[in-house]
């Protein structure tokens, strides 16, 4: 049975960072990503079954969402920065994905718990852009060795059902380089909902224009909402922050601009533990507009990975080792997933008003 996070409690703690929680995997295998070779995805899907994922057939981390559909307008700035044939689009189909970043399906909904959005817009010349952004403002790991110990300490205690607070404490007290990521993460500012959240993708990507130029970027997917602060309103409902961005996609369409904060000289590309110099340019590459929610259990998004390495060309992975250790492991979990019986979702087709798909929106 999953236990609803309290304020300050260890679960709390890992809830706000864990993110914060294919081809690209077998490649980052062969490439020898995993050092020691002792660690490899399979150990991965151990530590997340013991940080309470049950298995049927749901995403090892980030096992609760829903999904919506939409659609993205580039910008011109975008495409100045990439070549890709995304920024040359328009009104691009977009399936999107809203997800409490723990591994509990069944986790009720509460003000500390961390948020994320995945994406996926294609293009009509088939480009294929994924992105799985969290909510938190750093990466509490800057490579494998910190991201294996780091779900280790998410193990639950059988007797608490929560992380064992020595361990989680033991992982941050060891770690002297991810000091500004917690404390950054302990001054993050909830928002009251889903739809007026920032969602940042922390690992940083290449982008190249038509003159072979390359300029490295963190994404953000900045809500036009207005902020409101996490008030625990609602939290009596353990699904009233999926249901509230179910009830306002009723009434009006929700918009996302993504933007690119462009690295200069100095910023760690490899590094999404570290901030990066507040004085940095933003870009804002396009806009996402969300019209439609869905239970995952009825929508093409439940079964997609949404692997950022997936990726059109013009915008590329950087050498940042999470990210081939992120498809590698995110396609070990959707082999997983998918051979096993999927158990209903806690956010149900009865949940939402069940529109029907278009067969754009099925067309995966
Ligand atoms: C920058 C750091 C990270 C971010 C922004 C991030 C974000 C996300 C998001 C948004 C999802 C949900 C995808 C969906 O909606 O289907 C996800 C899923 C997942 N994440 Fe991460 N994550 C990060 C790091 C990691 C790391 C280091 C691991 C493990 C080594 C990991 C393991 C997983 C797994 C197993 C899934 C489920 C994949 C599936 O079955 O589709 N994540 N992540």
């Amino acid at each position: 049975m999953a236990h609803s996070p309290r304020k300050g409690s260890p679960a709390r703690w890992a809830a706000v960072i864990l993110p914060p929680l294919c081809l690209g995997g077998l490649l980052a295998w062969t490439a020898d990503i995993f050092s020691p070779a002792a660690i490899s995805p399979s150990h991965f899907m151990q530590r997340f079954h013991n940080a309470g994922a049950p298995g049927d057939g749901f995403r090892r981390a980030h096992a609760k969402g829903m999904c919506t559909t939409g659609w993205f307008d580039p910008s011109p700035e975008g495409r100045a920065l990439s070549r890709s044939g995304i920024f040359r689009g328009e009104h691009l189909p977009v399936m999107g994905r809203f997800s409490l970043a723990p591994p509990l399906p069944y986790l009720p909904d509460n003000p500390a718990v961390a948020r994320s959005l995945s994406m996926q817009i294609r293009s009509p010349s088939g480009d294929d852009w994924r992105l799985a952004l969290v909510d938190a403002p750093l990466q509490s790991m800057r490579d494998i060795a910190d991201a294996y110990a780091f779900f280790g300490a998410a193990k639950l205690d059988p007797a608490t059902h929560r992380p064992d607070p020595v361990a989680v404490q033991a992982y941050a007290a060891q770690r002297p380089w991810l000091k500004t990521a917690f404390e950054q993460a302990k001054a993050h500012k909830q928002t009251s909902d889903l739809t007026n959240d920032t969602y940042n993708s922390l690992d940083s990507f290449i982008l190249t224009d038509e003159a072979g130029k390359k300029t490295a970027v963190r994404w953000a997917a900045v809500a036009q909402e207005p902020f409101s602060p996490a008030d625990g309103s609602g939290a009596n409902d353990g699904n009233y922050l999926f249901k509230r961005l179910v009830q306002t996609l009723d009434q009006r369409p929700l918009r996302w601009d993504i933007v690119a904060t462009v690295a200069r000289e100095g910023d760690p590309v490899n590094d999404s533990s570290q901030p990066w110099d507040n004085a940095d340019q933003k870009v804002t590459v396009g806009t996402v507009t969300f019209t439609k929610a869905y239970s995952e259990d009825e929508s093409p998004c439940g079964p997609m990975v949404f692997d950022p390495t997936i990726l059109p060309d013009g915008i590329s992975a950087s050498d940042d080792p999470l990210l081939a250790l992120r498809s590698s492991v995110y396609m070990r979990s959707y082999a997983t997933r998918s051979a096993e019986h999927k158990a209903p979702s806690m956010v149900t087709p009865g949940d939402v008003a069940s529109p029907t798909l278009t067969q754009d929106e099925k067309g995966q």
